[in-house]
This record gives C-alpha cells, sequence and structure tokens, in this order.
C-alpha cells in the first residue's frame, strides 16, 4: 500500500443515491475500487465473467506489469532470478518474503533431501492406474493421496513439514507415473544428487545402468522451474486460493490446483504448442495455413502459446525461454527444426495485424515445450514439469491467503438468468 497518498474514492451513481467507494491502491499504483460494502449499502453486486478486471485478493508476492513485459518475485525481477538463483532458494523467497541466508538455505535443502522418497504403498497406487493415463491426473490423485499419509497442515511446524513433503516428493511422483506409463521400475531417489539432477536421474536412468546427468541440462531445466514458479493470481492459483478458503487439506488443495493446470488454455498449453509445431513440422509449409486458421473468426484454431489474459507485451519468460532453447540444442546436439517454425511463427504473427491488434503475443509456453523436447522429456508430461515449478507458488499463495487477516472462504454472487417460480406439474398432466 502506498502509505503517503490519502485514500481517494470511487462515486457510484444509482437509483438516484450517490455511493462512496474505497479506492486502494497498491505498491506499484494500480489502483481498485474496493467493493465489499457496495452490496449492503447499494443492494448491487458486480458481474465480471472470468475475473478478467476483478482483484480477489492483496498479495506481496509477485507483481506482473503486463503492458510493460514485468515480472518480479517479491521484487526481484525475473530475468536476475533466471540468471543467478536457483529454483529451491526461489521457492524460499516466494515462501518466506526474503532470499534465505546462507544458513536457511542449506538446511531446507537437506531437509528437502531427507524427504524425497515415497512411501513404499505408493507402488501399489500407481499400479491401478492405466499406463496409458496422462500424467496429470495420475500426479493430482497421488498428490491428494498424500494427505492419507501425513496429518493435516495446520500447525505452522505442520505446514513447514507439509511444505518440505510436497516439493521433496513433486519429483519422485512426476517420475513414477512417468515410469510407470512406460512399464519401467522406478529409480529411487539419491541424496548425492541437487533438485533438477534427481529428477532427471529418476526420469531416465533404470536398474541396468548408470545414468550421468549433463550439468547444462540440469541448469535448463532448474531455470524452466524457477520461470514457472508464481504468477499471481492465474486460473490455477485461484483455484488453489478457492479451495484452500474452505481449510481444505493442503495436498488435496494442490491436487486441485494441478487439475486447473491441466487445462490447455492453461498450463496444458505447452503440450498444445509442442504438437502444433511438429504438425507444421510435417505439413510442410503449414505455417501461414496454420496462422491464417488461428486467426479465422469460424475456426477454433488457436496459435497455442500466443496471448495472455495480463501480458499485452513479450511475456519475459518466453525471452528468456528462447535464448535457453538455443543453448540447450547447441548443448544437447539436438535438432532445431521445431524451434526454427516457433521462430518463424512468431515472426510471421508479430507482424500481423490480427496478433498485433489484440496484443498477442508469446507466452510462456510458446518455447518451454522446445527445450522439454531437447532435453527428452515426453510431451504429455510437459504439463507436470509446469507443475513442480509452479508448486512453490501455488504453496506461497495459500500460506499468504491463510494468514490474510480478512481471511474468510470464497463464495461469489452470480446474475439469474433461469425460470422464474413455477408450480411442479405431474407427470401424468404433462
Ligand atoms: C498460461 O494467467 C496466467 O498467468 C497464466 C500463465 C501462468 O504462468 O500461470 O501465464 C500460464 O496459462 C499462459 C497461457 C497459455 N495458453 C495458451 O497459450 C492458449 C492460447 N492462448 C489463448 O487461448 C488466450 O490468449 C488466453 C487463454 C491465454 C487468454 O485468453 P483471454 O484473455 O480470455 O483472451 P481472449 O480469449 O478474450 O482473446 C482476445 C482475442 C479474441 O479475439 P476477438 O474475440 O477479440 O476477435 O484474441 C484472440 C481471441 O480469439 N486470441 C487468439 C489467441 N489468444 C487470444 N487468437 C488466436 N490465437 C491465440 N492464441
Amino acid at each position: 500500500m502506498n502509505p503517503e497518498k490519502s485514500p481517494e474514492t470511487a462515486q457510484l451513481i444509482y437509483g438516484g443515491k450517490t455511493y462512496e467507494l474505497p479506492v486502494v491502491e497498491g505498491a506499484e499504483g494500480e489502483r481498485a475500487v474496493d467493493i465489499s460494502r457496495l452490496r449492503k449499502e447499494s443492494g448491487l453486486i458486480t458481474l465480471d465473467t472470468g475475473y478478467g478486471n476483478t482483484g480477489a485478493c492483496k498479495s506481496a508476492i509477485t507483481f506482473i506489469d503486463g503492458e510493460k513485459g514485468i515480472l518480479r518475485y517479491r521484487g526481484y525481477p525475473i530475468e536476475d532470478l533466471a540468471e543467478h538463483s536457483t529454483f529451491l532458494e526461489v521457492a524460499w523467497l516466494l515462501l518466506y518474503g526474503e532470499l534465505p541466508a546462507r544458513g536457511e538455505l542449506d538446511t531446507f535443502l537437506e531437509e528437502i533431501t531427507q524427504h524425497t522418497m515415497l512411501h513404499e504403498d505408493y507402488r501399489r497406487f500407481f499400479g491401478f492406474m492405466p499406463k496409458s493415463a496422462h500424467p496429470m491426473p495420475v500426479a493430482a490423485a497421488a498428490v491428494a493421496a498424500l494427505s492419507t499419509f501425513y496429518r493435516e497442515a495446520d500447525t505452522e511446524d505442520r505446514i513447514y513439514r507439509a511444505v518440505v513433503r510436497l516439493l521433496a516428493k513433486m519429483p519422485t511422483i512426476a517420475t513414477y507415473a512417468y515410469k510407470h506409463s512406460i512399464g519401467q521400475p522406478p529409480m529411487y531417489p539419491r541424496n548425492d544428487l541437487d533438485y533438477a539432477s534427481n529428477f532427471l536421474y529418476m526420469m531416465f536412468g533404470t536398474p541396468c545402468e548408470e545414468y550421468s546427468v549433463d550439468p547444462v541440462i540440469a541448469r535448463a531445466l532448474d531455470l524452466l522451474l524457477i520461470l514457472h514458479a508464481d504468477h499471481e493470481q492465474n486460473c490455477s492459483t485461484s483455484t488453489v486460493r478457492l479451495v484452500g478458503s474452505s481449510l481444505s487439506s493442503l495436498y488435496a488443495t494442490i491436487a486441485s490446483g494441478i487439475s486447473a493446470l491441466w487445462g490447455p488454455l492453461h498450463g496444458g498449453a505447452n503440450q498444445k504448442v509442442i504438437e502444433m509445431l511438429e504438425r507444421i513440422a510435417l505439413e510442410e509449409g503449414s505455417a501461414d495455413l496454420f496462422l491464417e486458421r488461428a486467426k479465422s473468426k469460424g475456426d477454433t484454431t488457436r496459435l497455442m502459446g500466443f496471448g495472455h489474459r495480463v501480458y499485452k507485451s513479450y511475456d519475459p519468460r518466453a525471452a528468456i525461454l528462447k535464448e535457453t532453447c538455443k543453448e540447450v540444442i547447441l548443448a544437447v546436439g539436438g535438432s532445431s527444426r521445431l524451434l526454427e517454425i516457433a521462430m518463424r511463427l512468431e515472426e510471421v504473427a508479430l507482424s500481423d495485424d490480427y496478433f498485433v491488434s489484440r496484443r498477442l503475443y508469446p507466452n510462456v509456453d510458446f518455447y518451454s515445450g522446445v527445450i522439454y523436447q531437447a532435453i527428452g522429456i515426453p510431451v504429455n508430461m510437459f504439463t507436470v514439469m509446469f507443475t513442480m515449478g509452479r508448486l512453490p507458488g501455488w504453496i506461497a499463495q495459500w500460506i499468504e491467503m491463510r494468514n490474510d487477516p480478512a481471511f474468510r472462504i470464497g463464495r461469489p454472487r452470480q446474475i439469474y438468468t433461469g425460470p422464474q417460480e413455477r408450480p411442479y406439474v405431474p407427470r401424468e398432466e404433462r
């Protein structure tokens, strides 16, 4: 809040009366009309389908300026964190508001290392899942099932333990789901590897041969996790806040966030982007045809990985990922075909009035899939990677909501458009 600014008000004139509504101002000067008392005083509610103009909360975690393409976690620019930090250091920053001191980070890393294993009963849990299952519902179910193994996170100490368990076990759950889907035995986590390296080991290692982690790939993966760690009140985070506001289990609440993220308009877009690029690669020269379809009103085709509810300029995460693509492909010697198609699509779209006039730019999903594919992650695991990255953001937003003095269960209103009262007519008389 901007303390030196006196609170202004907004006036609403309705039914011959003038209502004074307080205006609140955020730390970066953004303003909102506080309508908390609107219904009580005027009988009016507001309507904003999709919440595009509605602030659900005050938050000190992430700041986005969609006009300027700014993203900061707790005030630190995403570009600085991407260059200098690590995923678990960023997780601590999001959760507790400050970068950890060396001792704090060492303890946090050690505790996470000591909690990476899953209860052996999870083998039976995964064993019941069809091998063809998409790993997102498997991950959501496995995370919800954590609430059957561990006590509720209802005290400071239990919340911290749940934070450690979720961050520690998410990579193990993700790789268990993957290994099950390809009929291979899961790999147990190792305590001598860092977070990203452990994931790669569990993902690509087998009991039959030694797997050595490529440090370039591990660093690229850690960077991808940083870039996905939080993004203010997006669809899945808003889901976590709403489900968490009923005081449901933190594990079940995170599982709801995973389910929301799965959607192709949200985190599921990264999978759709690669499928789109591969289709264009197969059907030579269809980039321009694809863009025509994405522009046409009657066609539901969208240029996946483009457009954003908040960013009306280049998503800063996409800019970082575009550069990282080139580094990873160079390092692993992979094909740059999909990257070239993506860059061509971006070039054509950003010179086409349809996209320019609607301020549609590449978002975080446009290039992330190219990297995941270059490091060997299968396409149906892309959104699970997004889940691993977003996990600390979801938890941080859940903690902030629970600690908010204005905390109450979320319960939006509606405008009813159905039939008015009518008597029941027995079946024989209809
Ligand atoms: C994420 O919210 C977050 O922060 C999300 C996220 C995070 O970190 O949590 O950033 C991650 O979800 C990124 C977005 C991933 N989704 C996609 O890439 C799917 C493709 N993009 C769109 O479907 C769309 O842009 C959304 C869903 C991202 C945003 O939708 P909005 O804000 O509701 O915008 P809209 O659908 O009202 O579009 C406005 C106009 C429409 O045309 P008109 O009705 O004005 O004629 O732009 C068009 C849309 O048809 N449009 C597109 C388009 N995106 C919007 N047309 C073609 N291709 C697209 N990608």
